[in-house]
C-alpha cells in the first residue's frame, strides 16, 4: 500500500543550486516540477513574442528532462493606452505554443501595467530517477550545446533598427523552438547533468554547473554556434545591460586565454530568451547522442568543451 508522503524541506528541491525547476516529491515514484517566468517583448510581434515568452517558460521544464502538464498565462498590459488586439495576439502566441507542446492553459490572470509582459507558470511532472540537475555534471563528461546563441546582442539590434529581416527571422525561429525535441534523448542518453541557457547567458549557467558540480569548465569560443550578425553587431559594442553585468558578475570565475577579445567574452556572456540546453554528457555517449539531436533538430548541437577536475577557477576559455 502505498502512502502519499506530506513533504518536508527535504523533500523540496531546486532552490539550492539555482536549479531550472522547483522540484515537489510527491510519492516514492514521482515528483513536480514547478516553474514560472514572464518578461517584457524583445520582437515588435506581438504574436511571436507571446510563442517565444511561452517557449521560454516551458524550457525549464524540459531542462530537468520532464514532461509538462499544464500552464497558467500571466500578463501585464496597458489595457488604456494598448489595443486590446494586441494582448489577444500575445495570448494567441503563447496558447499556439503550449499546443505545440501538447498541454492546455487552465487559466491565468493580467494586471494592468504601463509596460507589457508576458509568461507562464508552468507544470510538470518526472519520474523521481529521472530528475536531471544542474549540479550533477561529472568530471570528462563532454559539454554539449544545442542552440545557436547571440539573441540579446540581436534583440538590441533589433530595437537600435539594425537586423536584418533575415537575421530577425531567423533568430525569432531560434527563439521559437522548443526544448522538448533535444529534452527527449536525455534520460535514454544518460545525461549527468543540463540546464537552459537563458537570462544569465552561457558562461553564467555553465558557471552554475560547475559551482553545483565542483568541477572546471573548459571551452573554446570557435566550437559556439552564433546567430548570423552576432559578431558584427557585438564588435560595434551593441551589447545589452544584462549581457554587461553577467560579464561583470561572472568574469573572476573565468581564466580568458590571452587572444580572446573582448567583443568574443562578452557574446559568451550574451543574455539569452528561451536559449538551448546546456548538457553535461559522458563521452561515450556524446557521439551517439549528437548524431540522434541532429536528426530531428535544424540547429547543429555540439560539442564546446568538457568538464575537467576542479582548477583554480570555474571555466577555462581558450
Ligand atoms: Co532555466
Ligand atoms: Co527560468
Ligand atoms: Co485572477
Amino acid at each position: 500500500m502505498s502512502k502519499l508522503k506530506i513533504n518536508t524541506f527535504k523533500d523540496t528541491k531546486g532552490y539550492e543550486n539555482f536549479d531550472d525547476c522547483g522540484i515537489y516529491k510527491l510519492n516514492n515514484k514521482q515528483s513536480i516540477i514547478q516553474t514560472v517566468d514572464f518578461f517584457t517583448p524583445i520582437v515588435d510581434d506581438p504574436y511571436f513574442f507571446g510563442q517565444i515568452a511561452a517557449a521560454n517558460s516551458l524550457s525549464d521544464i524540459y531542462a530537468m528532462g520532464g514532461k509538462p502538464l499544464f500552464a497558467l498565462n500571466i500578463a501585464a498590459f496597458p489595457t488604456e493606452k494598448l489595443d486590446l488586439d494586441i494582448l489577444s495576439k500575445i495570448l494567441e502566441g503563447g496558447a499556439d505554443k503550449c499546443n505545440e507542446a501538447n498541454i492546455p492553459i487552465l487559466g491565468g490572470h493580467t494586471i494592468k501595467d504601463d509596460i507589457p509582459k508576458y509568461g507562464l507558470a508552468v507544470t510538470g511532472i518526472i519520474d523521481n530517477n529521472k530528475i536531471i540537475l544542474n549540479s550533477t555534471a561529472k568530471a570528462d563528461d563532454d559539454i554539449i550545446l544545442t542552440k545557436p546563441i547571440g539573441s540579446g546582442i540581436i534583440s538590441t539590434a533589433i530595437k537600435k533598427g539594425l537586423a536584418s529581416s533575415k537575421t530577425i527571422k531567423s533568430t525569432i525561429d531560434i527563439m521559437n523552438t522548443l526544448n522538448e525535441y533535444a529534452s527527449d534523448k536525455m534520460y535514454k542518453y544518460k545525461i549527468n547533468a543540463c540546464t537552459d541557457i537563458t537570462g544569465y547567458g552561457l558562461l553564467g549557467h555553465l558557471n552554475e554547473m560547475c559551482k553545483g558540480s565542483k568541477l572546471t569548465a573548459k571551452i573554446s569560443f570557435e566550437k559556439v554556434t552564433l546567430i548570423d550578425e552576432v559578431i558584427t553587431f557585438a564588435k560595434k559594442n551593441i551589447i545589452p545591460g544584462g549581457t554587461k553585468k553577467n560579464l561583470d558578475y561572472n568574469k573572476k570565475d573565468v581564466d580568458f586565454s590571452d587572444n580572446y577579445a573582448e567583443y568574443q567574452k562578452y557574446i559568451l556572456a550574451d543574455a539569452q530568451t528561451s536559449g538551448g540546453l546546456l548538457m553535461s554528457c559522458p563521452n561515450e555517449n556524446s557521439e551517439i547522442l549528437i548524431k540522434s539531436l541532429n536528426k530531428i533538430s535544424k540547429y547543429k548541437s555540439r560539442i564546446i568543451g568538457k568538464f575537467i577536475n576542479k582548477q583554480n577557477c570555474n571555466i577555462i576559455c581558450n
